[in-house]
């Protein structure tokens, strides 16, 4: 089975064909909401809204590690993360589809990992390709079978939030290395790791990030949302074809 989590913009799947709803407990506590089995094409998919189903809980404030573990829990093994990013590279305007093959992680205080409180033997997983490179492989494959135009690689710069950057955090980030920017992305893809699933992303460009673009002296998150739109009928038509 596969599981797919939404994102901001994609809190419910339209070509999921919905079975049943199953709220889950963990011991770290609940998840964004109950965990949504259907079929996509005849083949079982478990969703999840990241924000919650009515896009209320904010980035900081999600309990991450209950989500990777519900789905864990499913004997799901690949976990397709859908998140929305800001472009900082030249080629990734509003409407842009990435899967992002690296990643760097400025977030703080977040429950990060699940090996703490002393009762597990420290273990340091391997995180030299955060993202899953077959589940990538998967992704760009279904991308092209689907004629859905996708950039391959690039690197996610996952901000604290929930406020977006300065323009000079942004350079900093771009200094870095960073092409795309986000709030979500950790620790999502190391708790996914820790759990022994394989886990990617497909990164939708909703808006230039911070000092990028035309508007440089706001963002602009509503000026793109007929473009975003587009980019996720793109996205459903690439889980289809991941199926
Ligand atoms: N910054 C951080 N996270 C985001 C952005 C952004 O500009 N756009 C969508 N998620």
């Amino acid at each position: 089975m596969l599981a797919i989590i939404g994102g901001t913009g994609l809190t419910r799947l339209k070509n999921l064909n919905i079975t049943h709803r199953q709220v889950i407990r963990t011991p770290y506590g609940e998840p964004s909401g109950a965990l949504t089995f259907g079929e996509i094409n005849t083949h079982q998919v478990v969703f999840i809204a990241r924000h919650g189903y009515g896009h209320t809980i904010p980035p900081h404030e999600i309990n991450y590690r209950a989500n990777i573990w519900a789905l864990a829990e499913q004997k799901v093994k690949r976990v397709v993360s859908i998140c929305t990013v800001g472009g900082i590279r030249d080629d990734l305007p509003p409407g842009t589809i990435v899967v992002p093959n690296q990643l760097i992680d400025y977030t703080n205080g977040r429950k990060h990992t699940y090996f703490e409180g002393g009762e597990k033997p420290v273990t340091h997983i391997d995180f030299t390709e955060p993202y899953c490179p077959k589940l990538r492989a998967r992704l760009l494959k279904a991308a092209k079978a689907s004629h859905q135009h996708v950039l391959d690689g690039g690197v996610y710069s996952a901000t604290q939030g929930p406020r977006l950057e300065t323009a000079a955090e942004i350079n900093r980030l771009a200094g870095d290395g960073g092409d795309m920017v986000g709030m979500t992305g950790m620790p999502e893809a190391a708790l996914a790791r820790e759990a022994g699933l394989s886990y990617a992303a497909i990164a939708v460009v909703a808006n230039w990030a911070a000092g990028r673009g035309d508007s440089r002296h706001h963002v602009d998150l509503a000026a793109a949302a007929g473009v975003f739109d587009t980019a996720i009928e793109h996205v459903h038509r690439i889980l289809e074809a991941l199926v």
